[in-house]
């Protein structure tokens, strides 16, 4: 197993991309702290891992709230003794063209999307300096922060952002042994995506050279490589898993 024993924090970890990498994480050894809005979702995420034999707890948080944040951090290193990883998978979307965008539209994902991977890292970062054994830190950018899309200003500008931090960070905390990527996925069929019409998903898929959709596994596959020792030389790397989209 290549998590075995790890304790992590995975935000959004309720649905999508976070309930596939928290199984993944779990089948790998991790014991695995759900950090969701979606108590019910969140819940069924841990009684599926508890069926497994690993530990898992749910955790209702706001990312972009700094003290339900500093609370789920501190809750899991008193549960668990200490945190190991945690992935930054949280995130909405709220489109619309620039001319149309409200200010609360670009608000609430800045929150989300930006604000909520500060706050999450800060506190994970805090408590992994003071660990021998450092930790892990992956943050989800999309291929949206290396060309854009039609109507997600506010979604490009935090991705790319969350591209900007993760940089940032894997400089300042590489020396305390905290390694710091960040995966940027294609078009993966979760609930987020749900809203794009059929059309457009067409065109996406005409355009991806491996001629699919993604599923959340390939992006699951992606962070259990990049949080487990085989990742050991990588820092600041902004992993695409796309299937060749953006190239
Ligand atoms: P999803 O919508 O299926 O799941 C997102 C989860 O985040 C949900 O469980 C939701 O309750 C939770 N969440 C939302 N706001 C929250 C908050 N303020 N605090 C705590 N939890 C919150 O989304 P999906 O597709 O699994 O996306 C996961 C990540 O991957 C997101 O950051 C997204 O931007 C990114 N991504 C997704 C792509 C896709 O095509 N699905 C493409 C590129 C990036």
């Amino acid at each position: 197993m290549r998590l075995q024993n790890k304790v992590a924090i995975i935000t959004g970890g309720a649905n999508g991309i976070g309930r596939a990498t928290a199984m993944t994480f779990a089948r790998e050894g991790a014991n695995v702290v759900i950090a969701d809005m979606n108590e019910i979702a969140g819940e069924e995420v841990v009684t599926a891992i508890t069926k497994t034999g690993r530990k898992a707890n749910f955790e209702r948080v706001n990312v972009a709230d700094s003290g339900e944040v500093q609370r789920l951090v501190d809750n899991a290193v008193n549960n668990y003794g200490r945190l190991d990883i945690l992935i930054n998978n949280a995130g909405i979307t709220n489109d619309a063209r620039l001319v149309k965008m409200e200010i609360e539209q670009w608000q609430r994902v800045i929150d989300v999307n930006l604000k909520g991977v500060f706050l999450c890292s800060q506190a994970a970062a805090r408590v992994m300096e003071t660990q021998p054994t450092g930790g892990v830190i992956l943050n989800a950018a999309s291929i949206v922060a290396l060309y854009g899309n039609f109507g997600q200003t506010n979604y490009a500008a935090a991705k790319a952002g969350v591209i900007g931090m993760t940089k940032t960070w894997a400089r300042e905390l590489g020396r305390k042994n905290i390694h710091v990527t960040a995966v940027a996925p294609g078009f993966i069929a979760t609930d987020m995506i749900k809203t794009i019409p059929e059309k457009a998903i067409a065109i996406v898929r005409e355009k991806t050279p491996l001629g699919r959709m993604g599923d959340p596994q390939d992006i699951a596959n992606a962070y259990l490589f990049l949080a487990s020792d085989e990742a050991k030389f990588v820092a600041g790397a902004v992993i695409s898993v796309d299937g060749g989209l953006v190239l």
